[in-house]
């Protein structure tokens, strides 16, 4: 017996990186899944290497939701994986003193209230079986300040916390819907390439990004990926409103703390 077998899974941002992985995931321990992307192209390539259902969804639409309602009135596991650090069109400020306007607001319509949305989908396609399984994908950045992406970790830091409300709401319904949030660190999907860039410098600049992880590498998407398998599970009945780090390490420690030599 596969671990997801009869589960219907949606996720969000799926046509690459660490969606594709964990759509990967799901379809290896036998779910049913719905791959769904802003791009509808990468969605429909991922859903077809793994027999899925593919599905134009840009998170930040409420009328997308809606038409995936009434596609999917019904599912077991959400994943609401999207999301944008502002830097992919272009590496526009995002400090606290200089950003825009227009630039906090695009980022946070697409982590927070994408996620506000996929949320409130689940609750109503989950309720009527009375069960399920909500994962927020927030990140390491929603657990400290970030001065150079003040949107992204914002928001992130947001998702962490409405992650906590969906699962106490579920819990006071009296609906065996469980909502928790993972936390990754660095792990290279495509997200990075603008920062990476692909010069001669790329190496020194990967390097330079995990210089304080502990484990001295990126995570890869796929780590991710097990960790949203097991919150799918019924492995993981007794978790709600629970984060779970992925991090190499990171959030262990602190700069502060005095070393040995
Ligand atoms: N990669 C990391 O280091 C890292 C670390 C912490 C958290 N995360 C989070 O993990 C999630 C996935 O990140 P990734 O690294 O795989 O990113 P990615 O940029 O490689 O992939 C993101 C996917 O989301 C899609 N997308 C973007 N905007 C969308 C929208 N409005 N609606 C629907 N789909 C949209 C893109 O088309 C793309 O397929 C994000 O929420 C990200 O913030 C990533």
């Amino acid at each position: 017996m596969r671990r997801l077998s009869k589960k219907t899974c949606v996720v969000t941002g799926a046509g690459r990186g660490i969606g594709a992985a964990i759509a990967r995931a799901f379809a290896r321990e036998g779910a049913t899944v719905v791959v769904t992307d802003k791009d509808a192209d990468s969605a429909a390539d991922v859903a077809r290497e793994i027999g899925g259902q593919a599905r134009q969804l840009d998170v930040s639409s409420e009328q997308d939701w809606e038409a995936l309602a009434e596609a999917w009135p019904a599912c077991d596991v959400v994943v609401n994986n999207a999301g944008i650090t502002g830097f992919e069109e272009a590496l526009r400020p995002h400090d606290p003193e200089t950003a825009s306007l227009e630039d906090w607001r695009a980022v946070h319509a697409v982590n927070l209230d994408g996620t506000f949305l996929g949320c409130r989908y689940a609750i109503r396609a989950m309720r009527p079986r009375g069960a399920g399984s909500i994962i927020n994908i927030s990140s390491r950045s929603g657990l400290v300040g970030i001065p150079a992406a003040a949107a992204y970790a914002s928001s992130k830091a947001a998702v962490r916390n409405h992650t906590k409300s969906v699962a106490l709401y579920c819990a006071e319904q009296e609906l065996n819907i469980r909502c928790n949030s993972i936390h990754p660190a660095a792990v290279l999907t495509p997200m990075w390439e603008p920062m990476l860039g692909t010069g001669p410098d790329r190496e020194a600049r990967m390097a330079g990004f995990v210089a304080d992880t502990p484990l001295r590498r990126f995570g890869e998407p796929d780590e991710v990926a097990a960790l949203a398998v097991m919150l799918a599970s019924d492995e993981a009945a007794y978790m709600t409103g629970a984060e779970l780090n992925i991090d190499g390490g990171l959030l262990a420690g602190s700069a502060a703390a005095p070393k040995t030599e």
